[in-house]
């Protein structure tokens, strides 16, 4: 998709179809009333028919314009006359792209950054409607014979006006950069677990470093995890034919000594619960499992492309959890790499048991701050629903700072608490602790368990459990928190140079 700004007079525009907005009680938005009068009135004739009233996310499509070179126009609702939310903003967005499936339209001309959004500016509703028509046109076509989409465009051109093409300019490219890391998570999601294997996943991630100036790749392998004596991760991959990885990425965009955000997403490329089986109902979606590696690796080509003046690791331990003849025994205990010991009382909890070793692994980078990304517990969704991404962690800056970059960027998490009474959970009669806190209060317990691997460090955990993809019939990865997440390291970058 080619993305631009055009800033010419709309009459003088040829294109597809250009998309504008109508508020509540047909009032028109300003480039739908300039369109009305070079039209000889032609909007308000079809407004005044009653088919839109301008409610938020409503749409018509009209398909045949008077004189002009513009082809089509997409009246869009918008609301209430007065500045939109955000998430109306996105709402509205929405609603365009999605009426524009199943048409031949291949340019089009969107005229929505003209929308007043209450506390927002032109660079974010530029990059905003970048990322919502790149995130909405996506299709994952790799395993199907037949690749056509059911979006045809091409070319989407942002109006803004001369003054404005600046910011909005700035906005398109952290918003293009933005929505390549977003696809990049969603097609690895996507991909099924005979072919996104740690091993694949570990050469896509070299392909990246290859792409991206500034960043370095390696490939940790079971060996040199034995050494580093990671024994809790590599209890998990024994149970699989596939080894385990730990992909390392080292984003080097900032000052030289300045120290680095540690960014950790759990890899498990299939999930089947070890020989605590999972039941079979929707066990497929547990290729799912490494939603946060994915993250890691989108928001890496993101920021690489926007060149954020930061230092940023990415640590995804990779592996699969299947039940095998060598695969850890409920009761089994292992020796993390901190020297903890654990009971794994359920194998299916297997996704703390590579992020402990791992955050360990992250101390020898003196962090900055560790955000772990993790589909860690079915509970989270119990907790939360797919609206909110769990968050949880030892610093209320870190927190505070995540909330609100997932406020502004429409990905929104919610903290749960992590107080001391909740690491009870974890006793274990024969170990330093379990690794499964039961049913109540699992994604809690859960983030206790990784908290006794983050005392070292300002540390966040984002459970997207519930969040990272979707069930039914729209089945598909999200791509979330990569929004969450470009946007506190913009926010975090601002800080520096600013
Ligand atoms: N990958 C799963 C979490 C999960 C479950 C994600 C369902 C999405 C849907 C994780 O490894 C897991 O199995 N967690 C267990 C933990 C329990 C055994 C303590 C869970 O949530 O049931
Ligand atoms: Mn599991
Ligand atoms: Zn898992």
């Amino acid at each position: 998709m080619d993305y631009s700004i055009e800033t010419a007079p709309l009459e003088e525009l040829q294109c597809d179809c250009i998309i504008v907005g109508v508020y509540q009680d047909r009032q028109l938005s300003p480039s739908a009333t300039a369109l009305n009068s070079s039209t000889g009135g032609f909007i308000n004739t079809i407004v005044s028919r009653g088919d839109l009233a301008g409610k938020n996310g409503e749409t018509v499509l009209i398909n045949a314009v008077p004189g002009g070179t513009i082809e089509r126009i997409l009246l869009v609702g918008l609301g209430e006359n007065k500045p939109l939310s955000g998430k109306n903003y996105k709402k509205a967005l929405l609603a365009a792209v999605n009426s524009l499936k199943k048409t031949q339209i291949k340019s089009v001309v969107c005229c929505l950054a003209e929308c007043d959004v209450t506390d927002r500016d032109m660079q974010w509703k530029s990059r905003h409607i970048v990322e919502v028509f790149n995130d909405a046109a996506y299709q994952f076509t790799y395993t199907k014979s037949d690749k056509e989409t059911e979006i045809k465009i091409e070319k989407i051109s942002i109006a803004a006006t001369e003054t404005e093409r600046t910011a909005a300019n700035f906005g398109l490219l952290q918003g293009k950069a933005i929505a390549e890391g977003m696809v990049l998570t969603k097609h690895l999601g996507d991909l099924p677990g005979n072919i996104c294997t740690p091993a694949y996943l570990a050469e896509q991630a070299i392909e990246l470093g290859k792409k991206c100036a500034g960043l370095t790749v390696k490939v940790l392998e079971e060996s040199d995890m034995t050494a580093l004596g990671m024994g809790a991760l590599l209890s998990v991959s024994r149970g699989s034919r596939q080894p385990a990885k730990l992909i390392t990425l080292d984003y080097q965009g900032g000052e030289k000594n300045a120290k680095p955000i540690v960014l950790i997403g759990k890899g498990l490329t299939f999930d089947a619960g070890g020989i605590s089986l999972k039941q079979a109902q929707g066990m497929d979606e547990m290729k799912y499992d490494m939603c946060g590696g994915a993250t890691v690796l989108g928001i890496l080509l993101a920021v690489a492309q926007m060149q954020l003046p930061l230092n940023i690791i990415g640590l995804i331990p990779s592996s699969e959890n299947m039940p095998d003849g060598d695969a850890n025994k409920p009761g089994d205990i292992v020796t993390s790499m901190s020297g903890k010991t654990i009971e794994v009382l359920n194998t299916d909890a297997e996704g703390r048991l590579l992020l402990c070793d791992t955050l360990t692994y992250a101390e020898r980078y003196s962090p900055e701050v560790v955000i772990d990304i993790a589909t860690l517990t079915g509970a989270v969704g119990v907790a939360l629903g797919n609206v909110a991404i769990g968050l949880l962690g030892n610093d209320d800056i870190l927190c505070n700072e995540l909330t609100a970059a997932g406020e502004i960027a429409n990905d929104n998490a919610w903290r749960l608490p992590l107080w001391e009474e909740y690491q009870e959970l974890l006793k274990s009669n024969f170990a330093d602790m379990t690794n499964s806190g039961g049913r109540e209060a699992g994604t809690i317990s859960a983030a206790c368990f990784l908290s006794r691997f983050a005392e070292k460090f300002r540390w966040a955990h984002l459970d997207i459990a519930a969040t990272a993809w979707r069930s039914g019939p729209t089945k598909g990865a999200t791509g979330r928190p990569v929004l969450l997440l470009s946007q506190y390291l913009i926010n975090r970058a601002q800080n520096i140079s600013g």
